[in-house]
C-alpha cells in the first residue's frame, strides 16, 4: 500500500532536482530556465540504470533539454519531447555545433544590422511596445527594432548558421525587458520606466552572450545529436520508436503555471507564433495543470484513495482561488494517467522511469502529487522502486495556502517488469 511511509530522505547532496547552479555551465548557460533539474541526476540516472550502445534516453517533457543536452554530451544517444515550440528551439539550439571561426566572422555582421536596427511589427502589437499606447509595455521600441535588425541579418545565413544567433537575439531582447519572469507571471521590474533599455544595452547584451556562445562552442564539441520533437507529449510518446531504456522528466507541476504565458516574449520575438489565437491554441496542447483556458472536461477518475479523499475536500470548501481547481486536479490525473500508461508501453524490459514532481497546495490542503502518481503508475502497471524527497520548495505565504510554507520536491522511481 502506497502512503507516506513509502517516502524516504535524499541520497543524493543538495539542491540535486534544481538547475539554478547550472546556469553557468558551457551551452547549458546559453538560455536560463528555472524550472529545469540538474544534469548531476540525469548523470547519475545513466550510471545506477546502466545504459548500452544501443540504448537510448527519453524525455518527454524536454523543457530546456537538461536530459537531451547531458545524454549528447555523455555521446547517448536521446529524444526530447517539448510541446512549445520556443523551448523546443531552445533545447535543439543548445546541441549545435559551429566552428568558431565561421561563428565570429557572422557576429560581426549580426551586431553591425543590430546597430542600424529595423523597423519592428511588434512594435505595434498588444503590450509589446510604448507604440499601443497602453500605461506599461515589455519593450522599448528600440530595443525591439534593434534586435529586428538583428534578426533580418540571418536571412541569408544557411538554416544551420541561424539557431544560435537567434538565440541570442532572443536572449539580449529578454535581458532589456522591462519585465521579468517572477513564478507564474511576468512582473514589471521595479522602477522600470526609468531603467531606459535602448539599443546601446541591447548591443551590449548581446555582445556578451555571443562571446559566451563562442567561447563554449571553443570548449564543447557535441559527439552525439539527439532528436527534438516539438509536439505534445500525449500524441508523442506512442510515435516514439524503439523502446527506451531510461526515461527521466519533470513534468509541468500541479500549480496552475502555464508555460505558454510565461514564454509568450519568445514565442512572438521568435516568430514561432504571431496572433493571440495561434498562443490560445497551444494552451489547448499542454498538460492539463493550469486554468488558463477552458479545457476538455475529464472523463475518468479511478486514480487511488489518497487522490479520491484529497479531491473530495477541496471540492467541497468555498475556498478555492477558482472554480476551475477540481477539475484541473482531476484533468491533470488523467493526463499524467494517459502519460504513465504510454510510458510503460515504450519501455523496455527492467526500463526504468525517474519522475521528478513536486506536491503542490490548494485551499490550505497539501496534494501529495507524489503518492497519487505512485499510486497511478502501479495501477497502469508499473513496478514501484522508491520515492525520495529531493527537496522541499517553500512557498510564499498567501490566503490560500493555510499554514502549509513548504512542499516535497520527490523523485519517483518505477521499473518495468
Ligand atoms: C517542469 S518543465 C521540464 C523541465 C526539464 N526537466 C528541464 O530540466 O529543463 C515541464 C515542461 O513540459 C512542457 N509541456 C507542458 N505540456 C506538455 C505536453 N503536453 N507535451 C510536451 N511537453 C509539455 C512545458 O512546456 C515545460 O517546458
Amino acid at each position: 500500500m502506497i502512503n507516506e511511509n513509502c517516502i524516504i530522505e535524499s541520497s543524493y547532496g543538495k539542491d540535486i532536482s534544481n538547475a539554478m547552479d547550472y546556469h553557468s555551465l558551457p551551452r547549458f548557460r546559453w538560455y536560463g530556465y528555472k524550472e529545469g533539474f540538474s544534469p548531476n541526476l540525469v548523470e547519475e540516472a545513466i550510471q545506477k540504470v546502466g545504459i548500452e550502445k544501443n540504448d537510448y534516453i527519453l524525455d518527454p517533457f524536454n523543457g530546456n533539454g537538461t536530459v537531451t543536452l547531458t545524454a549528447s554530451i555523455n555521446n547517448i544517444k536521446s529524444v526530447g519531447i517539448e510541446v512549445n515550440p520556443f523551448v523546443a528551439f531552445m533545447s535543439q539550439t543548445k546541441l549545435e555545433n559551429f566552428s568558431s571561426k565561421d561563428f565570429s566572422d557572422n557576429m560581426d555582421e549580426v551586431l553591425n544590422s543590430a546597430y542600424k536596427s529595423k523597423p519592428s511589427l511588434l512594435c505595434s502589437f498588444s503590450t509589446f511596445s510604448e507604440k499601443t499606447g497602453k500605461d506599461k509595455w515589455l519593450f522599448n521600441s528600440d530595443v525591439l527594432n534593434s534586435f529586428e535588425g538583428g534578426w533580418q541579418a540571418l536571412k541569408k545565413f544557411p538554416e544551420a548558421k541561424k539557431k544560435i544567433f537567434q538565440l541570442s537575439l532572443i536572449g539580449a531582447a529578454m535581458d532589456n525587458c522591462n519585465a521579468v519572469k517572477d513564478g507564474k507571471c511576468l512582473k514589471y521590474r521595479n522602477n522600470w520606466q526609468n531603467r531606459g533599455f535602448d539599443r546601446d544595452s541591447f548591443i551590449f547584451t548581446l555582445k556578451e552572450r555571443l562571446k559566451n556562445n563562442k567561447e563554449d562552442l571553443e570548449k564543447t564539441f557535441i559527439p552525439q545529436n539527439a532528436t527534438i520533437i516539438n509536439n505534445d507529449a500525449r500524441q508523442a510518446i506512442k510515435s516514439v520508436i524503439p523502446k527506451y531504456k531510461l526515461c527521466i522528466t519533470s513534468p509541468p507541476y500541479l500549480n496552475s503555471f502555464d508555460y505558454t504565458d510565461i514564454y509568450r516574449p519568445e514565442l512572438f520575438l521568435g516568430k514561432f507564433i504571431h496572433t493571440a489565437e495561434e498562443l490560445r491554441q497551444l494552451r489547448f496542447n499542454t498538460i492539463r495543470s493550469h486554468v488558463e483556458v477552458a479545457l476538455p472536461k475529464p472523463k475518468q477518475s479511478n486514480f487511488g484513495e489518497i487522490y479520491h479523499s484529497i479531491h473530495q475536500k477541496i471540492k467541497d470548501s468555498e475556498n478555492n482561488w477558482s472554480k476551475q481547481i477540481p477539475i484541473m486536479i482531476q484533468s491533470y490525473f488523467e493526463d499524467m494517467q494517459q502519460v504513465l500508461f504510454d510510458l510503460l508501453i515504450k519501455a523496455k524490459n527492467k526500463g526504468e522511469l525517474w519522475l521528478i514532481v513536486a506536491n503542490s497546495v490548494y485551499v490550505g490542503t497539501e496534494i501529495p502529487v507524489d503518492l497519487i502518481l505512485a499510486e497511478i503508475g502501479t495501477q497502469v502497471g508499473w513496478k514501484l522502486k522508491r520515492i525520495e524527497v529531493l527537496r522541499y520548495i517553500y512557498r510564499r505565504k498567501t490566503k490560500y495556502c493555510g499554514n502549509i510554507n513548504k512542499v516535497r520536491e520527490s523523485l519517483i522511481v518505477f521499473r518495468r517488469l
